[in-house]
């Protein structure tokens, strides 16, 4: 059973605000860049364990783009949450879900918090998944988060902005920092084992801005 803790609310911040005003137009650039197929193609080709009793967590997951390409690669666990600080995009992403006729909607719960602060309890989540996000966070307190709620050995599928002319240029506009390349490295170390590193090609649009890693929580990490 997925623990929930209470938590109070937050007053908004500048990247809620962001996300709120922009979630429509952000939404339509990623549906006509095909990142849903990109990340689908991908994580298809992964043996990521997940089954019909499996918590997933898409965080930071924007209108839902990760989640879909989740479900596209015919990942069907028992429940995902799509956590986000954005509640405009958290909204488009439980209109997409629904409107999904090979998405189980009722198995996808809309969360909105702040990446920092989980509402889970330790080790609740099978696999997390997240794309984009700990740019606007300091890596370290973003990664040891999400380790706190995985599973020892569970996988975190981290989808960072790679330093890039693209990457530049999406930085001015969405408001974030990329993280360097080696400090990526450096701080997965400290709570993950690298398993692997994939390039997407450079014919997908993805492939401009995004690299992925995949990480397995260490033993007893983040305690
Ligand atoms: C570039 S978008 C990526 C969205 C989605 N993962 C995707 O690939 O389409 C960044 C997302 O991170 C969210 N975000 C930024 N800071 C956050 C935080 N501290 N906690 C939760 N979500 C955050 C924003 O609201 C936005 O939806």
């Amino acid at each position: 059973m997925m623990a929930m803790a209470k938590r109070a609310i937050a007053p908004k911040t500048k990247t809620q605000s962001f996300y709120d005003r922009i979630a429509d137009v952000h939404n339509f650039a990623l549906k006509v860049n095909g990142y849903r197929a990109s990340v689908a193609k991908y994580l298809r080709s992964l043996d990521l364990k997940i089954d019909g009793e499996s918590y997933v967590l898409d965080g930071g997951s924007g209108t839902g783009i990760v989640t879909l390409g989740f479900q596209d690669a015919g990942f069907r666990p028992k429940k995902t949450v799509a956590f986000d600080l954005s509640i405009n995009s958290l909204k488009i992403a439980k209109e997409q879900f629904r409107k999904e006729n090979r998405v189980d909607s009722r198995k996808i719960s809309p969360v909105q918090g702040n990446i920092l602060h989980l509402p889970f309890a330790d080790e609740t989540f099978d696999l997390v998944l997240t794309c984009g996000v700990l740019e606007y966070v300091s890596l370290d307190d973003g990664l040891k988060e999400m380790a706190r709620v995985l599973k020892p050995g569970g996988n975190l599928v981290f989808i960072p902005v790679k330093p890039s002319l693209v990457g530049s240029v999406l930085e001015f506009l969405y408001k974030f920092k990329i993280h360097p390349v080696k400090d990526v490295r450096k701080i997965s170390q400290r709570y993950f084992s690298i398993v692997g590193k994939h390039r997407f090609p450079l014919s997908e649009p993805i492939g401009w801005s995004k690299s992925i890693f995949l990480l397995e929580k260490k033993e007893a990490a983040a305690n």
